[in-house]
Protein backbone atom coordinates (compact mmCIF):
# COMPACT_ATOMS: atom_id res chain seq x y z
CA UNK A 1 0.00 0.00 0.00
CA UNK A 2 1.64 3.44 -0.97
CA UNK A 3 1.76 6.20 1.22
CA UNK A 4 -1.17 8.63 1.56
CA UNK A 5 -0.35 12.24 0.32
CA UNK A 6 1.52 14.37 2.72
CA UNK A 7 -0.31 17.49 1.42
CA UNK A 8 -4.18 17.27 0.50
CA UNK A 9 -6.06 20.90 -0.26
CA UNK A 10 -9.28 20.88 -0.76
CA UNK A 11 -11.90 23.49 -2.64
CA UNK A 12 -14.95 22.71 -1.05
CA UNK A 13 -17.47 23.67 -3.24
CA UNK A 14 -20.97 22.92 -4.20
CA UNK A 15 -22.88 23.97 -0.20
CA UNK A 16 -25.15 26.38 -1.99
CA UNK A 17 -26.54 23.69 -4.63
CA UNK A 18 -26.40 21.22 -1.88
CA UNK A 19 -29.24 23.31 0.25
CA UNK A 20 -31.24 24.58 -2.87
CA UNK A 21 -31.58 20.91 -4.52
CA UNK A 22 -33.43 20.48 -0.82
CA UNK A 23 -35.52 23.86 -0.96
CA UNK A 24 -33.15 25.02 2.40
CA UNK A 25 -31.83 28.59 1.92
CA UNK A 26 -27.92 28.57 0.76
CA UNK A 27 -26.39 29.23 4.65
CA UNK A 28 -27.77 25.66 5.26
CA UNK A 29 -25.63 24.05 2.69
CA UNK A 30 -22.72 26.33 4.43
CA UNK A 31 -23.74 24.87 7.95
CA UNK A 32 -23.87 21.02 6.87
CA UNK A 33 -20.10 22.07 5.21
CA UNK A 34 -19.45 22.53 8.52
CA UNK A 35 -19.96 19.36 9.66
CA UNK A 36 -18.34 17.78 6.28
CA UNK A 37 -14.82 19.53 7.26
CA UNK A 38 -14.85 18.07 10.93
CA UNK A 39 -15.87 14.51 8.82
CA UNK A 40 -13.28 15.26 6.29
CA UNK A 41 -10.58 15.94 9.20
CA UNK A 42 -10.71 13.17 11.34
CA UNK A 43 -10.64 10.96 8.66
CA UNK A 44 -7.54 12.38 7.58
CA UNK A 45 -5.77 12.29 10.24
CA UNK A 46 -7.06 8.57 11.10
CA UNK A 47 -5.06 7.86 6.98
CA UNK A 48 -1.88 9.85 8.49
CA UNK A 49 -1.96 12.57 6.07
CA UNK A 50 0.14 15.34 7.59
CA UNK A 51 -1.39 18.73 6.26
CA UNK A 52 -4.78 19.48 5.06
CA UNK A 53 -5.45 23.07 3.91
CA UNK A 54 -8.68 23.87 2.56
CA UNK A 55 -10.59 27.04 0.94
CA UNK A 56 -13.37 28.43 2.94
CA UNK A 57 -13.86 32.30 1.80
CA UNK A 58 -12.69 33.33 -1.59
CA UNK A 59 -10.94 37.30 -1.73
CA UNK A 60 -13.84 36.78 -4.80
CA UNK A 61 -16.87 35.88 -2.28
CA UNK A 62 -17.76 39.34 -0.36
CA UNK A 63 -19.42 40.08 -3.58
CA UNK A 64 -22.29 37.38 -2.76
CA UNK A 65 -25.37 38.68 -1.41
CA UNK A 66 -24.91 40.48 2.01
CA UNK A 67 -27.24 37.93 3.71
CA UNK A 68 -24.90 34.74 2.58
CA UNK A 69 -21.87 36.76 3.16
CA UNK A 70 -23.15 38.06 6.78
CA UNK A 71 -24.11 34.59 7.23
CA UNK A 72 -20.85 33.03 6.41
CA UNK A 73 -18.80 35.15 8.84
CA UNK A 74 -21.49 34.55 11.76
CA UNK A 75 -20.82 30.36 11.00
CA UNK A 76 -17.49 31.14 10.51
CA UNK A 77 -17.10 33.31 13.85
CA UNK A 78 -19.08 30.48 15.98
CA UNK A 79 -16.91 27.34 14.12
CA UNK A 80 -14.00 28.70 15.19
CA UNK A 81 -15.39 28.77 19.12
CA UNK A 82 -16.74 25.45 18.94
CA UNK A 83 -14.78 23.10 16.66
CA UNK A 84 -11.40 24.13 18.77
CA UNK A 85 -11.73 21.99 21.73
CA UNK A 86 -12.11 18.44 19.75
CA UNK A 87 -9.39 19.83 17.18
CA UNK A 88 -7.14 20.27 20.23
CA UNK A 89 -8.28 16.80 21.74
CA UNK A 90 -7.49 15.73 17.88
CA UNK A 91 -3.65 17.05 18.13
CA UNK A 92 -4.41 19.57 14.91
CA UNK A 93 -2.15 22.21 14.42
CA UNK A 94 -5.14 25.19 13.04
CA UNK A 95 -3.09 27.77 10.56
CA UNK A 96 -5.38 30.47 8.79
CA UNK A 97 -3.94 31.91 5.25
CA UNK A 98 -5.80 34.89 3.78
CA UNK A 99 -6.03 38.73 3.87
CA UNK A 100 -6.52 39.51 7.94
CA UNK A 101 -7.52 42.88 7.21
CA UNK A 102 -11.18 43.03 5.75
CA UNK A 103 -12.17 40.81 8.99
CA UNK A 104 -14.30 41.69 11.79
CA UNK A 105 -12.75 42.04 15.13
CA UNK A 106 -14.86 39.05 16.02
CA UNK A 107 -13.45 36.92 13.04
CA UNK A 108 -9.91 38.16 13.25
CA UNK A 109 -10.00 37.43 17.39
CA UNK A 110 -11.55 33.75 16.38
CA UNK A 111 -8.55 33.36 14.45
CA UNK A 112 -6.13 34.40 16.93
CA UNK A 113 -7.53 32.64 19.52
CA UNK A 114 -7.70 29.32 17.53
CA UNK A 115 -4.09 29.53 16.13
CA UNK A 116 -2.36 29.96 19.60
CA UNK A 117 -4.86 27.28 21.58
CA UNK A 118 -3.61 24.71 18.60
CA UNK A 119 0.36 25.92 18.44
CA UNK A 120 1.65 23.08 19.72
CA UNK A 121 -0.16 19.94 18.32
CA UNK A 122 1.13 18.22 15.97
CA UNK A 123 -0.36 15.25 14.38
CA UNK A 124 -1.82 17.20 11.60
CA UNK A 125 -1.98 20.74 10.08
CA UNK A 126 -5.42 22.05 9.00
CA UNK A 127 -4.60 25.26 7.33
CA UNK A 128 -7.97 27.15 6.67
CA UNK A 129 -7.86 29.92 3.60
CA UNK A 130 -10.47 32.54 4.80
CA UNK A 131 -10.38 35.77 2.53
CA UNK A 132 -7.75 34.36 0.67
CA UNK A 133 -6.71 34.33 -3.16
CA UNK A 134 -3.78 32.85 -4.56
CA UNK A 135 -3.25 36.23 -6.06
CA UNK A 136 -3.22 38.18 -3.48
CA UNK A 137 -0.95 35.76 -1.71
CA UNK A 138 1.63 36.36 -4.48
CA UNK A 139 1.08 40.19 -4.18
CA UNK A 140 0.89 40.19 -0.72
CA UNK A 141 4.61 38.17 -0.46
CA UNK A 142 6.22 40.04 -3.29
CA UNK A 143 5.30 43.16 -1.64
CA UNK A 144 7.22 41.74 1.72
CA UNK A 145 10.39 40.79 -0.28
CA UNK A 146 10.64 43.95 -1.36
CA UNK A 147 10.15 45.89 1.42
CA UNK A 148 12.98 43.96 2.62
CA UNK A 149 15.05 44.48 -0.42
CA UNK A 150 15.80 41.32 -1.02
CA UNK A 151 16.55 39.78 -4.44
CA UNK A 152 13.66 38.12 -6.21
CA UNK A 153 14.28 34.34 -6.40
CA UNK A 154 11.34 31.27 -5.97
CA UNK A 155 13.12 30.19 -2.73
CA UNK A 156 12.73 34.05 -1.31
CA UNK A 157 9.19 34.05 -2.62
CA UNK A 158 8.20 30.98 -0.65
CA UNK A 159 9.02 32.41 2.78
CA UNK A 160 6.47 34.93 2.37
CA UNK A 161 3.64 33.06 1.12
CA UNK A 162 0.96 32.05 3.35
CA UNK A 163 1.94 28.44 3.52
CA UNK A 164 5.92 28.81 3.98
CA UNK A 165 5.38 26.56 6.81
CA UNK A 166 4.13 23.36 4.67
CA UNK A 167 5.22 21.45 1.96
CA UNK A 168 3.22 22.11 -1.38
CA UNK A 169 0.33 20.27 -1.74
CA UNK A 170 0.69 16.74 -3.08
CA UNK A 171 -3.08 16.60 -4.28
CA UNK A 172 -5.76 19.13 -5.11
CA UNK A 173 -9.75 17.73 -4.84
CA UNK A 174 -12.35 20.29 -5.64
CA UNK A 175 -15.89 19.14 -5.03
CA UNK A 176 -19.35 20.43 -6.47
CA UNK A 177 -18.49 19.23 -10.28
CA UNK A 178 -16.53 22.38 -11.59
CA UNK A 179 -13.14 22.09 -13.15
CA UNK A 180 -11.40 25.17 -12.64
CA UNK A 181 -8.56 26.92 -9.76
CA UNK A 182 -10.92 29.85 -8.57
CA UNK A 183 -8.04 31.74 -7.36
CA UNK A 184 -6.95 28.95 -4.95
CA UNK A 185 -3.32 28.29 -4.21
CA UNK A 186 -1.76 29.31 -7.58
CA UNK A 187 1.60 29.01 -6.39
CA UNK A 188 1.85 25.94 -4.54
CA UNK A 189 -0.21 23.71 -7.05
CA UNK A 190 2.31 24.03 -9.78
CA UNK A 191 3.08 20.49 -10.10
CA UNK A 192 0.19 19.36 -7.38
CA UNK A 193 -2.37 16.48 -8.89
CA UNK A 194 -5.83 17.79 -9.64
CA UNK A 195 -9.19 15.52 -8.46
CA UNK A 196 -12.44 16.33 -9.55
CA UNK A 197 -15.71 14.73 -8.55
CA UNK A 198 -19.16 15.72 -9.07
CA UNK A 199 -20.14 15.46 -5.16
CA UNK A 200 -21.10 18.15 -3.52
CA UNK A 201 -19.01 19.02 -0.62
CA UNK A 202 -21.68 18.71 2.02
CA UNK A 203 -21.53 14.88 0.54
CA UNK A 204 -18.18 14.00 0.51
CA UNK A 205 -17.46 11.35 3.04
CA UNK A 206 -14.75 9.18 3.98
CA UNK A 207 -15.05 7.00 0.93
CA UNK A 208 -14.80 9.81 -1.32
CA UNK A 209 -11.71 10.73 0.14
CA UNK A 210 -10.50 7.10 -0.59
CA UNK A 211 -11.43 7.02 -3.61
CA UNK A 212 -9.48 10.95 -4.30
CA UNK A 213 -6.65 9.09 -2.84
CA UNK A 214 -6.86 5.97 -5.11
CA UNK A 215 -6.91 8.10 -8.09
CA UNK A 216 -3.81 9.75 -6.80
CA UNK A 217 -1.76 6.66 -6.34
CA UNK A 218 -2.68 6.12 -10.26
CA UNK A 219 -0.74 9.20 -11.02
CA UNK A 220 2.60 9.10 -12.31
CA UNK A 221 4.31 12.21 -11.18
CA UNK A 222 7.07 13.23 -13.19
CA UNK A 223 8.03 16.82 -12.38
CA UNK A 224 9.21 17.43 -15.88
CA UNK A 225 11.30 14.29 -16.55
CA UNK A 226 10.34 11.60 -18.34
CA UNK A 227 8.82 8.21 -17.93
CA UNK A 228 12.04 5.96 -18.09
CA UNK A 229 13.85 8.57 -15.85
CA UNK A 230 11.71 7.86 -13.33
CA UNK A 231 11.54 3.67 -14.01
CA UNK A 232 15.60 3.90 -13.51
CA UNK A 233 15.75 6.27 -10.23
CA UNK A 234 12.41 5.21 -8.41
CA UNK A 235 10.29 7.95 -7.62
CA UNK A 236 11.31 11.40 -7.40
CA UNK A 237 9.12 11.77 -3.56
C1 LIG B 1 -18.60 26.69 -1.46
O1 LIG B 1 -19.92 26.42 -1.80
C2 LIG B 1 -18.47 27.49 -0.20
C3 LIG B 1 -18.11 28.91 -0.41
C4 LIG B 1 -17.76 29.44 -1.53
C5 LIG B 1 -18.13 29.74 0.76
P1 LIG B 1 -20.76 27.40 -2.69
O2 LIG B 1 -21.48 28.35 -1.81
O3 LIG B 1 -19.93 28.03 -3.74
O4 LIG B 1 -21.79 26.40 -3.34
P2 LIG B 1 -22.34 26.42 -4.82
O5 LIG B 1 -21.18 26.37 -5.74
O6 LIG B 1 -23.12 27.69 -4.96
O7 LIG B 1 -23.20 25.21 -4.89
C1 LIG C 1 -14.39 28.63 -4.65
O1 LIG C 1 -15.74 28.39 -4.87
C2 LIG C 1 -14.18 29.24 -3.30
C3 LIG C 1 -14.47 28.37 -2.16
C4 LIG C 1 -14.81 27.12 -2.18
C5 LIG C 1 -14.31 29.00 -0.88
P1 LIG C 1 -16.65 29.43 -5.65
O2 LIG C 1 -18.02 28.84 -5.69
O3 LIG C 1 -16.56 30.78 -5.06
O4 LIG C 1 -15.99 29.44 -7.10
P2 LIG C 1 -16.58 29.91 -8.49
O5 LIG C 1 -17.13 31.28 -8.29
O6 LIG C 1 -17.65 28.96 -8.90
O7 LIG C 1 -15.42 29.87 -9.44
MG1 LIG D 1 -19.46 27.47 -5.64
Amino acid sequence: MSAVPHHIAIVMDGNGRWATKRFLPRVAGHKQGVDSLRRCVKACAERGVSVLTVFAFSSENWSRPAEEVSGLMDLFAKALIREVPQLNSDGVQLHFAGERAGLSEKVANGIDQAERATASNSRLILNVCFNYGGRWDIVQAAAQLASQGQPITEVNLNRFMALSHVRDPDLVIRTGGEQRVSNFLLWQSAYSEFYFTDDLWPEFDEASLDQAIAVYHQRERRFGKTSEQLKQRGSPR
